[in-house]
């Protein structure tokens, strides 16, 4: 991990390839490849940019747009961005403050973050970093003794939701990690046993914990279907999370992009949906909004931020990411998110062939 940059971001960073290219600099070959990599043929990864890239604007004319207003909201909070920095594992490796980096970018920058169970320096050392808004997410590694303990630290250290990750069932084949020898932290001291809890969850779980803790809203993450969106409401969830880990899990499933009109159909009004996989640009975000996304989650867009200079690094990324969503919105007659309408957007031919860089033209495929 080489040191950060110190220099003045605003001139060093004119663009989102610059910062990406600046965080490859700076990792080494194996925590390089567990950020950008995928499961097996990394099939879900193409996916989810082929998903953004297959969708056109729609723009209007004509209307005035000398006040945009790209300002989302989160859990009834208003934020800079409908964003959020979505829980990335072994953050550690990327950085070396971990999540502290993040939860100062978030706070500086006026987006949320969902912290990683398994991410240093932890939920009260996260939460100690800076006034921010957060949420917790959990890794179910033990039984519900454990997991209430967690739900409860979260609740005393002003985490605003709990986040279960339920695309986990299994523990993915990340082939570039396999074949570079690579074990992140969090990996090397994991044991059997506590895998088997993940394994194991079920709906059961859901209704013990809308039980316990009807205050504390709850966030499934890792849906990729209409059914499964449909359970999540039944069981009173309070946001659905369409995910496919960024490709990081399940090989071979949709783009998440792709998911949204089936899941946005059969929620309706009685939940969230947020979305993330393959979002990197403003034109991304614009796109999950107009299809009903209420949050846009950021994985390895947050990694690459944190990675080209620290926490600095990330809030210039999200500078860069917030002057395009202004730019996208104003070119399409929309003076805020919410004017936006599925009409923004219609199914088109991708222009490029989808990759995990596919979004930054300018920057060499790796
Ligand atoms: C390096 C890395 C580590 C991740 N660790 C976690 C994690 O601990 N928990 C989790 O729910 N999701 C994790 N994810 C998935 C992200 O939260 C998010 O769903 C995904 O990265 C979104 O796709 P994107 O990277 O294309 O934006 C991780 C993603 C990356 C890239």
């Amino acid at each position: 991990m080489n040191a950060p940059s110190t220099g003045n971001l605003q001139e060093e960073f004119l663009t989102l390839h610059e910062i990406v290219e600046a965080a490859r600099r700076n990792l080494a070959p194996g925590p390089w490849g567990y950020l950008v990599g995928g499961a097996e043929t990394e099939t879900t990864v193409r996916r989810n940019r082929q998903a953004l890239d297959s969708l056109a604007f729609r723009p209007r004319i004509l209307r005035d747009v000398r006040h945009v207003d790209p300002s989302g909201s989160f859990l009834g909070r208003k934020t800079r961005l409908p964003v959020l920095l979505a829980p990335i594992g072994g953050l550690e490796s990327i950085v070396a403050e971990g999540a502290a980096a993040a939860a100062r970018a978030s706070g500086e920058f006026g987006v949320p973050q969902m912290l990683s169970s398994v991410c240093k320096p932890g939920l009260e050392g996260t939460a100690a970093a800076a006034d921010n808004l957060r949420v917790f997410q959990l890794y179910v590694r033990g039984d519900d003794a454990w997991v209430d303990d967690y739900v409860q630290r979260a609740i005393d250290h002003g985490y605003l939701a709990f986040c279960l990750t339920v695309d986990v069932a299994m523990y993915s084949r990340r082939e570039r990690d396999l074949a570079s020898r690579y074990v992140k932290p969090w990996r090397a001291t994991a044991t059997d046993a506590g895998r088997v809890f993940q394994a194991g969850l079920s709906w059961q779980q859901v209704e013990r914990y809308k039980r316990k803790f009807p205050k504390f809203p709850l966030i499934i993450k890792g849906i990729a279907t209409a059914e499964d969106a449909e359970l999540a409401v039944e069981h009173g969830v309070e946001v659905v999370y369409v995910s496919n880990h960024g490709g990081r899990q399940l090989d071979h499933g949709l783009g998440s992009a792709a998911v949204m009109p089936e899941v946005v159909a059969r929620v309706g009004t009685r939940a969230e949906v947020w979305v993330d996989g393959g979002f990197m640009r403003g034109t991304d975000i614009v796109k999950a909004i107009a299809l009903g996304a209420k949050t846009v989650g950021l994985g390895r867009f947050t990694g690459f931020g944190l990675g080209a200079a620290g926490s600095a690094g990330l809030v210039r990324a999200l500078e860069i990411l917030e002057e395009e969503v202004r730019t996208c919105l104003g070119l399409l007659g929309v003076a805020s998110l919410a004017e936006l309408t599925p009409h923004h957007v219609t199914a088109a031919p991708p222009v490029t062939e989808p990759h995990v860089f596919s979004a930054l033209p300018l920057l060499g495929r790796s």
